[in-house]
């Protein structure tokens, strides 16, 4: 489908077509033999860049990772600090979205971040970080702790 360009709204129909491949990419290697929830999550920092992460468990279960974490890990590695968009792929039949540890990570950051999710399958459900994580605790914080 496509829509008429609107005054101030720029279509990001490409990027978050780039961000849903590279998500179920990344969901296809994740490693979740414990709850064989598999995901996958692509994070865009400025200028086309693109980092991905995947679930990874352990047999020590609260050792495992979750797949925004991941690709947020890699940005920061790769020297990306700022973020455009996030794309999240799951095996759930709805949606979903990040964890509440994965919103705090990513709030550090960027606390306006939009959020999409999909299905495998395509159906998606979309959000803002700041509307799924309302009153943030941000860096701001700790310099008023004296
Ligand atoms: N998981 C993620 O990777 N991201 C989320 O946003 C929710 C949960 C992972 C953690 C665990 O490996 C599996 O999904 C089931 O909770």
């Amino acid at each position: 489908m496509t829509r008429p360009a609107q005054a101030g709204a720029p279509s990001n129909d490409g990027l978050r077509e780039t961000l849903r491949l590279a998500a179920l990419s990344a969901m296809e290697k994740a490693y979740a033999p414990y709850s064989e929830f598999r995901v996958g999550a692509a994070l865009a920092g400025p200028g086309g860049t693109v980092f991905v992460g995947c679930n990874v468990e352990n047999a020590a279960y609260p050792v495992g990772t979750c797949a925004e974490r991941a690709a947020l890990s890699a940005a920061v590695v790769g020297g990306v600090t700022s973020f455009e968009l996030l794309v999240i792929v799951s095996e759930a039949d709805d949606p979903t979205p990040p964890c509440g540890m994965c919103r705090q990570a990513l709030v550090e950051f960027a606390p306006r971040l939009p959020i999409v999710s999909f299905t495998r399958e395509g159906r998606e459900a979309e959000w803002t970080l700041a509307s799924l994580l309302p009153h943030p605790f941000t860096p701001a914080a700790l310099t008023h702790h004296h």
